[in-house]
């Protein structure tokens, strides 16, 4: 069984189509990288899988429920974990604050599920190497390690299915190794991830499969090797 799938989703703005005829499939426990050029309609699908957004036409199921007109707050308790392209960090509040509002936001099930609170948020700031800094300042923090500190909060929030927005952005290659070991232990737990990237050695590392967007059409799908190779990918990007 798929645990999300898109039917011919399509979106139009002002008469402007910004994704059109969509589909595909998303087993459990599959990590997906979805690339394409800038404007392609990578953030926009992310913002019509969490809600934000309602396609023109088209349908969107997860675990076999219509899930189209689903509220954003709906779906993250049905498991939609999403990490944003810039980022959601209060800098005013010290790193461990941070990591509890999160979890605090969670509903009372899900937080009792998790186990201890305390716990919970030592073991997100040890996850991003963070854990030395748990009473600074977020403000304090490099680019970097703002990304890690939401990248684990959003991984440690007990979802299935983990919409993340160029995670590696701004990150140095030696954090962009941790946040690929934070997505392969993602995925050793069955979870679901679906990526958005421009660095195609990193999506090669992490995915299963690879989903190519150009001006809002799916163009390519394959393995990461396949889809690096191909004649097709470079026509998109240097064509
Ligand atoms: N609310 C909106 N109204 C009108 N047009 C929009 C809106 N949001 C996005 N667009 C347009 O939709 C297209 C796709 O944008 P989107 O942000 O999804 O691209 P992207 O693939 O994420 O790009 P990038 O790699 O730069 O992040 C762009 O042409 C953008 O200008
Ligand atoms: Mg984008």
């Amino acid at each position: 069984m798929s645990l999300l799938s898109l039917f011919s989703v399509s979106l139009t703005l002002n008469n402007h189509t910004i994704l059109n005829d969509v589909s595909f499939d998303v087993a459990q426990g599959e990590v997906i990288g979805l690339i394409g050029p800038n404007g392609s309609g990578k953030t926009t699908l992310f913002n019509l899988l969490s809600g934000f957004l309602k396609p023109t036409s088209g349908s969107i199921l997860f675990k076999d429920e219509n899930i189209t007109n689903v509220i954003p707050s709906k779906r993250a308790r049905l498991g939609f974990g999403r990490v944003f392209q810039h980022f959601g960090i209060f800098r005013d509040m010290t790193l461990e604050e941070n990591v509890r509002v999160a979890l605090e936001a969670l509903p009372r099930d899900k937080r009792k599920e998790l186990g201890n609170m305390d716990e919970l948020v030592d073991a997100t700031l040890d996850m991003a190497l963070l854990k030395p800094y748990a009473k600074k300042k977020a403000g304090s923090l490099s680019g970097g390690q703002m990304r890690l500190l939401e990248i684990a909060r959003t991984l440690t929030s007990g979802k299935e299915l983990f919409l993340l927005d160029e995670p590696t952005a701004g990150v140095s290659p030696k954090m962009t190794h941790q946040v690929a070991d934070m997505i392969s232990k993602l995925k050793q737990q069955g979870k679901t991830v679906l990526i958005i990237e421009h660095d195609l050695p990193f999506i090669a590392q992490i995915c299963d499969r690879v989903i190519v967007l150009d001006v809002g059409k799916v163009v390519l799908s394959g393995n990461p090797t396949e889809v690096r190779d191909s004649e097709e990918l470079k026509e998109i990007y240097f064509g």
